[in-house]
């Protein structure tokens, strides 16, 4: 039983919260009902006690006199009187003398008796001169019975007593029938709520349902082709907006992972088809003419150079993108990478008779990460800046620190610039501004994306400037690592 219960409760939130439900309301209509029942029953016992108190004033001032008189006349008075206040209340109404011995009683016939009843108790009271109240129950009816004994007084002493008594079957009947009503209203109202919880719950867990539903088709089929719909404004419709908001997030990525590989597989087919027409030539004879072979392996040589930078860059895009930070902790000398890296672009500026200059003065900056990622960074930068700027141009490294906490790597070159609707864009993978030109010069479109997911994730930025017709400037932002 107790474990059926609990294999019901676990199967679901809305039975957990129904259970509570009508746990709750259960303990506190039992407590209302019960407080209920003890006011009422001590208000209808206190009811009675007054009209049991009042009849018996009542019939004290009447029969006084003939308390003290021991005549037949007197005695049959009393009982006369004792039947009329007895029928009122149809109480049991008993008159005693000062002895405690019975005078009169309702219903019975007129007699002194010489029974003494003074060791019941209300009356002992009462002959010592104190109005009494008891509840006792009685073993000739097995009932609770209320007694009230009233002592009447005659000339400064107690003549006798008056004693009033009610069964309290009637008021127990009564209590006993409110009880009944009470537990009707109880289970009218667990079982409204057992409906309108079961609505509810339906209400709520519906949608959940669904959305679990979703997450489940999409975690088993990679399914992201439908969105969860949100028909309410409340938590749950929020949770559903939620959920949408990482489906389109899903979608976006898998859009942009699908627009990835058919660039990264373009890209691959270009200087791929290339050498292959390079080499059918060389073999349909090609090759037997000196001049023509060796221009043959030249351009040979420049198309397998390009398809391994292009592997080594799609290599390195793809490792950030799994984050694989090996060592990403070194204490980095900004300095040391900048002249690293010029020394790596240094011969192809050269060969265009492009001034480079070091204006860096970033002694002592030290950042934390990966060294040769940084460098990466900042040569791709370089690389473009001495690839776009024309013959007779200069590039230059400079570096400030703001603050104490950043420093900036600029880099700055007087070649052709960029457009204004290129700018926004440069950043993104495989996107170059001027394709026709760029093709020439050999560029997939990698390098700033790449230089940018490094920077990304050494906390830092890349910004850029530019005017066409004079100019790029690249500003790198790194925060300095704390000593
Ligand atoms: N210093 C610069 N001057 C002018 N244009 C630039 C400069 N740097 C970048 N660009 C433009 O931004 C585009 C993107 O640069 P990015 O370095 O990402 O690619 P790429 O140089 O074309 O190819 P890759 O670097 O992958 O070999 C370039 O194609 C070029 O049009
Ligand atoms: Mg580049």
């Amino acid at each position: 039983m107790f474990r059926r219960l609990s294999n019901w409760l676990s199967r679901s939130l809305a039975n957990q919260l129904l259970f509570t439900y009508l746990l709750v309301l259960t303990i506190a209509l039992m407590a209302v009902s019960v407080w209920a029942l003890v006011i009422l029953k001590s208000e209808s016992i206190s009811d009675l006690r007054n009209a049991l108190q009042v009849e018996a004033v009542n019939l004290g001032l009447e029969i006084d006199n003939d308390l003290a008189l021991d005549s037949p006349e007197a005695t049959a008075r009393i009982q006369a009187a004792a039947d009329r206040h007895g029928g009122k209340l149809n109480a049991w109404v008993t008159v005693v003398d000062s002895g405690g011995h019975v005078i009169a009683e309702s219903g019975m016939r007129p007699s002194r008796s010489k029974e003494s009843i003074s060791d019941q108790p209300e009356i002992n009271d009462a002959l010592a001169g104190i109005a009494a109240i008891y509840t006792r129950s009685s073993h000739l009816t097995k009932t609770d019975w209320l007694f009230v004994a009233y002592p009447v007084r005659s000339m400064g002493e107690t003549a006798g007593v008056i004693r009033v008594g009610v069964p309290l079957t009637e008021i127990n009947q009564r209590l006993h029938q409110d009880l009944i009503v009470f537990l009707e209203i109880i289970l009218a109202t667990l079982v409204v709520t057992v409906l309108i919880s079961r609505w509810l719950a339906k209400r709520v867990t519906q949608p959940i349902r669904d959305m679990s539903l979703t997450a489940s088709q999409i975690a088993a089929e990679g399914d992201i082709s439908e969105f969860v719909p949100v028909l309410r404004k409340d938590e749950i419709g929020e949770l559903a907006n939620s959920f949408n908001q990482m489906i389109s997030r899903l979608r976006e990525q898998e859009r942009l992972r699908q627009e990835f590989i058919a660039n990264a597989s373009h890209e691959l087919k270009t200087p791929t088809m290339a050498i292959g027409a390079v080499v059918e030539a060389l073999q349909a004879g090609a090759a037997n003419d000196p001049e023509l072979r060796a221009q043959f392996l030249h351009s040979l040589e420049k198309l397998v150079d390009r398809q391994s930078n292009l592997l080594k860059d799609l290599l390195d895009i793809t490792r950030l993108d799994a984050s694989v930070r090996a060592d990403w902790h070194e204490e980095v000398s900004i300095s040391s990478i900048i002249s690293d890296a010029l020394e790596q672009v240094r011969v192809q500026a050269e060969k265009k008779e492009i001034v480079l200059s070091n204006l860096s003065n970033a002694d002592g900056a030290v950042v934390s990460g990966n060294s040769i990622q940084l460098q990466r960074a900042i040569v791709n930068l370089l690389h473009n800046a001495v690839s776009y700027t024309p013959v007779g141009g200069s590039v230059s490294v400079e570096t400030q620190i703001d603050d104490n906490k950043d420093v900036e790597v600029v880099v700055k070159d007087t070649g052709p610039g960029i457009d204004a609707g290129d700018l926004p864009h440069i950043f993104e993978r495989f996107y170059r501004a001027d394709k026709s030109r760029t093709r020439t010069v050999g560029g997939t479109g990698l390098g700033l994306a790449i230089t940018k997911e490094i920077i990304v994730r050494h906390k830092g930025s890349v910004d850029v400037e530019s005017t066409v017709g004079e100019g790029s400037t690249f500003t790198i932002t790194l925060p300095l690592a704390r000593h």
